[in-house]
């Protein structure tokens, strides 16, 4: 126990304290015996509990001292400080920090230059891992045992003392080196500057721009502390339908102040630009890429920004998508406005993050949105400047529930193509349902693009690795993730959607990594690390995200959800102003059957994927199911391979999304006094709504889908319990994250 808390309260006192749940999270034991404390989840995956007694004393062993062998900065001292935090809270001792001596049993901070005696062939192995890559050991120094944390940065020394507390919390066995996989693992906010947080579930937004740049919020530290812990090195503070006030003066002081806050964790600000900026602020009479006066602005304007954050990071755009002003509005491509950008950051090594998500109306045509990326972007392969990376969106449509695989990947060879993941729950159920999207960012990443053939590769994540481009240069890489982060004490409104964010982020360092490795390292961190905790909490994540695409939107139906807000079943509406909002263009679901052909009878959607995936996905026998109906459109008599009809599939898998909804609901009631009292019953609320939102799915589904196909519900299926106005009379006009 730690020793400020036997200061505090004499030991019998304590033990009191502790009986009745009354201390601080910090200064309780989990033991079995004890009821446990309650917690808020304010602190994230970086709890830090006292580890059972045979942990601790391995890990008294490991750090009596802990040792920075390298000058002492803020990185560095951010390093040795969550060190020490760790350990206080794990082992209760205070390990002293020092600079010089190192003695047996120390936790030894280091780089090649600064490490006394280290051994050649650690030498070799460090020499690999370059700018943000560590080696966590056990080796000798001067003769004494001690545990390395090496590193060849100080940032590399900060994400090695946060490797080797996670392997500590989580009892696993360190990883002896890593180095991420992608360059820029970014978190993009789609913070507004009035802190409305579009698509945002958990409150208000935490940049309060207001207060800044004189008032810093100490949450904006844990941010950073948090996200470092993963290795995100970049976050986009303002939404992608960006103002151009946020490129003014006073803002830019704002961003500098909360830039100044993460620099010493190693991320970098960046912001949203409007394309329109200039002319928006009546200091151009144009936006047009190619006009002088347009360029000198941006580079002026960088200048300016560069001056108060030196280090500041780039731009994101969106740019002639839903309504957003962009190059196209002078007959310029997305290339030269791109680039125009890119000219003026590049003298400061900034970069530009040019989105794909576009999709206009297009006068008169009946077209398939998911075209329309790939038909604006193919053409322009190797035409953007070097410090661009276009920003791609896992599918073709939007976040949905599940897609394919954006076509776009694989096919531009000559363009660094970064991963758009969103980590808040737009179309999964916001942060009322458990839907653990490591297994849908893992689901995107190992997908075969058969560039090379079938089964050839390169997968999504060797493509956004960059170990294929053609010219064989090293490009510039990335990964975002739309944040799910908000005021809420616990930051993500579901406990569980703390989960999403931290799978988002190791995933962003490795996109190789296992999303069961990942959900097993955060349920020992968020929950402690006992196996009847772990082992419950991983199963219900590891099956949520299928048992919501149950319940939403099976076998590759897609984007039939409310309109606006993107909550509950809507597959009736039909009235939008464009095709291409409405439920009905997605589903086409009519009396011959149900779904959406883009073979080449349809929209040929599928001749952007590589020849071998597009003749695969030709046919609906040799289609994935879980894709079919986002491919072809069937009877609904169609013979599925199970041998029911596709109707009967169909309500199947409704019915499975409802049974797995309230089996996650058991799961975690069987968890009842093993996890802490607050965080169960905050969970539990949860999971009522999100078996309501189950079954209304479900119902309202059927009973649409019946009142189109006109066949009987099979033998044994219930109905639904209401007529289908009733469904249709539901609306949540106050749904919160608007756009
Ligand atoms: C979705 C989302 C919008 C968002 C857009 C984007 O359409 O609903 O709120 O602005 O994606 O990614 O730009």
């Amino acid at each position: 126990m730690h020793k400020l808390f036997h200061k505090l309260f004499p030991p019998v006192l304590a033990a009191l304290l502790l009986a009745a749940g009354l201390t601080s999270a910090n200064a309780a034991t989990s033991t079995a015996s004890k009821p446990v404390p309650d917690e808020d989840g304010y602190n994230l995956w970086l709890r830090y509990q006292p580890l059972a007694p045979a942990a601790q004393a391995r890990l008294k062993a490991q750090a009596r001292s802990i040792v920075l062998t390298t000058p002492i900065t803020p990185t560095t001292t951010a390093a040795v400080a969550e060190l020490q935090r760790g350990v206080a809270g794990m082992a209760g001792i205070d390990a002293p920090a020092q600079t010089a001596t190192i003695a047996d049993g120390a936790l030894v901070l280091g780089t090649a230059a600064t490490l006394p005696g280290l051994d050649s062939t650690l030498k070799t192995e460090l020499a690999k891992l370059g700018n943000e890559g560590y080696l966590l050991r056990a080796a000798r120094l001067q003769g004494r045992p001690v545990t390395l944390i090496a590193a060849n940065t100080d940032i590399g020394l900060l994400y090695g003392a946060f490797a080797w507390l996670r392997a500590t919390a989580g009892g696993t066995a360190p990883e002896a080196s890593s180095a991420p996989k992608l360059q820029l693992r970014l978190l993009n906010h789609w913070d507004n500057l009035d802190r409305h947080v579009e698509r945002g579930y958990a409150g208000a937004s935490i940049w309060d721009w207001w207060a800044l740049p004189e008032i810093t919020d100490s949450r904006y530290t844990d941010y950073a502390r948090a996200n470092a812990s993963l290795g995100i090195n970049g976050t986009v503070l303002n939404n992608v339908n960006s103002k151009p006030e946020v490129l003014t003066p006073a803002y830019i002081a704002k961003a500098a102040a909360v830039a100044d806050v993460l620099r010493p964790y190693g991320i970098k600000v960046f912001l949203s630009a409007r394309f329109s900026t200039p002319l928006e602020l009546k200091q151009t009479d144009t936006a047009d890429p190619l006009s002088p006066a347009v360029q000198t602005w941006w580079k002026n304007k960088a200048d300016e920004i560069y001056r108060a954050i030196p280090d500041f990071g780039g731009f994101l755009v969106k740019a002639n998508s839903e309504g957003q002003p962009g190059p196209q509005d002078y007959h310029r491509s997305h290339a030269d406005g791109a680039n125009m950008l890119a000219a003026a950051l590049a003298p400061h090594h900034g970069i530009v993050m040019w989105r794909a998500f576009v999709y206009a109306p297009q006068a008169g045509k009946e077209t398939d949105r998911a075209r329309q990326a790939f038909e604006e972007f193919k053409p322009l392969d190797g035409k953007f400047a070097s410090n661009v990376l276009v920003q791609v969106k896992n599918g073709a449509i939007d976040f949905q529930p599940r897609e394919p695989f954006h076509p776009l990947f694989g096919a531009m060879p000559n363009t660094p193509l970064m991963m758009e993941f969103q980590i808040t729950k737009e179309y999964l159920g916001f942060s009322t349902d458990i839907a653990y999207l490591g297994t849908m960012f893992e689901e995107v990443l190992e997908s075969d693009t058969m560039q090379q053939g079938q089964g050839k590769g390169p997968t999504v994540a060797q493509v956004i690795e960059g170990s294929h481009t053609l010219d064989g240069k090293p490009p510039l890489t990335g990964m975002a993730g739309v944040a799910n982060i908000g005021v809420d004490r616990n930051w993500t409104g579901h406990h569980f959607d703390q989960a999403n964010w931290y799978a988002f982020g190791r995933l962003a360092w490795n996109p190789q990594a296992s999303a069961r490795a990942i959900a097993v390292e955060w349920a020992a961190q968020s929950f402690g690390n006992d196996a009847r905790v772990i082992g419950p909490v991983v199963d219900m994540l590891m099956r949520s995200r299928e048992t919501v695409v149950d319940y939403m939107t099976p076998l590759g139906l897609h984007h039939i959800m409310g309109t606006a807000h993107h909550h509950g079943p809507a597959p009736w509406v039909n009235d939008l102003e464009r095709p291409d909002w409405n439920p009905v263009y997605y589903h086409r679901a009519a009396r011959d059957g149900i779904g959406f052909d883009r073979t080449a009878s349809g929209t040929n959607a599928l001749e952007q994927y590589a020849p071998a995936l597009a003749r695969l996905y030709a046919d609906p026998r040799t289609t994935p199911e879980k894709y079919l109906l986002w491919f072809h459109h069937l009877p609904w008599t169609y013979a599925m391979p199970s041998g029911r009809t596709l109707w009967a599939e169909i309500i199947d898998h409704y019915d499975r999304g409802v049974a797995g909804a309230r089996d996650l609901q058991s799961r975690w009631d069987a968890l009842r006094g093993v996890v802490d009292a607050r965080r169960h019953a905050e969970v539990a609320q949860r999971l009522r709504r999100q078996v309501q939102n189950a079954e209304l799915w479900r119902n309202a589904c059927i009973a649409y889908f019946q009142s189109v196909s006109g066949l009987p519900l099979p033998n044994g299926v219930t109905p639904p319990p209401q007529p289908l106005e009733y469904y249709k009379a539901i609306h949540f006009p106050y749904a919160p994250g608007r756009g």
